[in-house]
């Protein structure tokens, strides 16, 4: 490992772009390697056991890269397989759930609502994360699942992603949360319509930045320094057009192409 490796981030599909966006603006100068399993995803409605190995598999083919550091922006990903990636990768692993919890906890004044897969949240990880934090915490779980097909077809402010907002967040916005995790990766493209929604008294954590300061201390590169370009492939596993289309609407239009590689069987 060198100091012009780059940093590697896995994801279930595009939604990590956001967390890819926000690793630019905060260390403009690194190379990044992107990996979006697009031909498996959802990874949200499958068991442990499967998003587990799928994860390994995808982090042998990001490990081909020399990474310095592989960040798992996928919040299903890192809620199932964090442990076990630890145990079997030689490079430092960070997921999104630990610095999403932290964010969470500076936020509030007590009820946190979190929103995440029906996977993410079946896990538990979110509430372990938020009460080793503070024990006290009233914490209330909703998985969304139809989110994620609605942000991946563009409809992130749709009368159809509002209403389907209004169902699933209605409940916690009546029990009184005041602080709400967008416990998934394509959560933030959809923050206008949950906004509708939950009003502006609820804060809106997206980890995304928690983590980008995280990656920052662990590569110790502030903005800035080293004298790289800057850069970013992304692969992905399927590279079907309406990939490219949301690539292009988180990044812009710096997107040229998604590069199609395969996960090893
Ligand atoms: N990227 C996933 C996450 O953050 C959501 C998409 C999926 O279900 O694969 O949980």
């Amino acid at each position: 490992m060198t100091d012009s490796a780059p940093i590697a981030i896995f994801d279930s599909g595009i939604g990590g772009l956001t967390v890819l966006a926000a690793l630019q603006a905060r260390l403009p100068r690194e190379r990044f390697v992107y990996l979006g399993d697009t031909a498996r995803l959802p990874y949200g409605t499958k068991s442990t056991e499967t998003v587990t190995r799928y994860t390994l598999r995808a982090a042998q083919v990001l490990s081909s890269f020399a990474p310095k550091l592989l960040v798992v922006a996928c919040n299903t990903a890192s809620a199932a397989a964090l442990p076990e990636l630890g145990r079997s990768l030689a490079v430092p692993v960070l997921g999104v759930i630990e610095p999403g919890a932290r964010t969470a906890v500076r936020a509030t004044r007590g009820r946190v609502g979190v929103i995440g897969t029906e996977s993410t949240i079946a896990s538990g990880a979110y509430p372990r994360a938020l009460r080793a934090l503070r024990p006290s915490l009233e914490i209330l779980l909703q998985p969304c699942p139809l989110f994620v097909p609605l942000a991946e077809e563009g409809w992130f402010d749709h009368p159809v992603t509002r209403e389907v907002a209004r169902i699933y967040l209605e409940p916690l916005v009546s029990a009184g949360i005041d602080t709400l995790v967008l416990g998934c990766t394509h959560y933030p493209l959809l923050a206008t319509a949950i906004r509708a929604v939950v009003g502006e008294g609820v804060t809106l954590v997206d980890s995304a930045q928690a983590v980008a300061e995280d990656v920052a201390v662990q590569v110790r590169s502030p903005a800035g320094a080293g004298g790289g370009e800057g850069s970013a492939r992304i692969l992905v596993t399927d590279a079907a057009p309406r990939f490219l289309r949301l690539a292009r609407f988180i990044l812009g239009d710096r997107v040229a192409s998604l590069e199609a590689v395969d996960l090893p069987a």
